[in-house]
């Protein structure tokens, strides 16, 4: 027997599609057919994503703005007529340890964006999945919500915890109309940012990481996929761990 993932007939939102994971994602997706429409505050790299995938006009959207997230889930469902596939993966990698490490304001527009984006993008579209009564919605959290962060700062982390709360309370009300939602929690995959604050280090990492070697964005990709599929119809409310067993609880 031949198992296939093949989401032919189902349309997507990627959040965060300009580069690295988000980007890794939109591709995949439309690989498996779906038809996907992608988001990000980097115009020129979310039209890259774009036209990689030979679909939708990219839409630019920053989730720190409230009035750009209700633009951009009018237009997807607008042009797409409702979203099946949801993947809030945009979000501020921020870096620096301590309390002191960052001001107040940075506090708020990595909360902003990184916990009350996802909050929006999910309260703009939720509606048209619950009449539908189908839908996935896939959140980033992080490996750093687990263990308090390694490199990054405390506000991350902090948006990261919260996202694991918003997303099992947000399966409760969604789980009776159809609807799964999940949360990723990637460990060091190798994307722009990260690629760039662990450079020169790899090897003090890789010995923590049982399948020694770095994660690549096509490693949570993979997940995603595998999440927004029908093999994943009995998963809700669940925080998977995409860390090559750094991290296991
Ligand atoms: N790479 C890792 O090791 C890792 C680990 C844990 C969690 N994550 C999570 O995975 C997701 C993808 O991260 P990545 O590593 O690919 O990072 P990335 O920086 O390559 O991708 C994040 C994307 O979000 C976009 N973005 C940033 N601010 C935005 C805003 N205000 N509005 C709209 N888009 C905005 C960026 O432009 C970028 O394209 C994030 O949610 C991140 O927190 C990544």
């Amino acid at each position: 027997m031949t198992i296939e993932i093949d989401l032919t007939g189902k349309n997507a939102l990627v959040t965060g599609a300009a580069r690295g994971i988000g980007r890794a994602s939109a591709i995949l997706l439309a690989k498996a057919g779906a038809d996907v429409a992608v988001s990000d505050i980097l115009y020129e790299g979310v039209q890259e994503t774009a036209e990689a995938i030979g679909g939708r006009p990219a839409i630019r959207c920053d989730l720190g703005d409230p009035d750009q997230i209700t633009g951009m889930c009018d237009r997807v469902l607008a042009e797409l007529g409702g979203v099946d596939i949801l993947v809030n993966c945009g979000a501020i990698v921020a870096y620096g340890r301590g309390i002191g490490a960052f001001e107040p304001d940075e506090w708020d527009r990595v909360l902003d964006v990184n916990l009350r984006g996802t909050y929006l993008t999910c309260r703009g579209l939720v509606e048209n999945m619950k009449q539908r009564r189908d839908g996935r919605i896939i959140n980033f959290s992080s490996l750093a919500a687990h263990v308090g962060g390694i490199e990054t700062a405390m506000h991350y982390v902090a948006s990261k915890a919260g996202i694991i709360g918003f997303t099992r309370s947000l399966a409760k009300e969604c789980g009776p109309f159809g609807i799964t939602v999940n949360a990723l929690a990637p460990g060091v995959i190798l994307t722009p940012p990260v690629r760039k604050q662990v450079a020169g280090r790899e090897a003090d990492y890789i010995p923590t990481i049982p399948l020694r070697r770095l994660g690549e964005s096509r490693d949570v990709a993979n997940v995603v996929v595998f999440l927004a599929s029908p093999l994943a119809s009995y998963l809700t409310g669940l925080v998977v761990d995409v860390n090559g067993g750094q991290f296991m609880k």
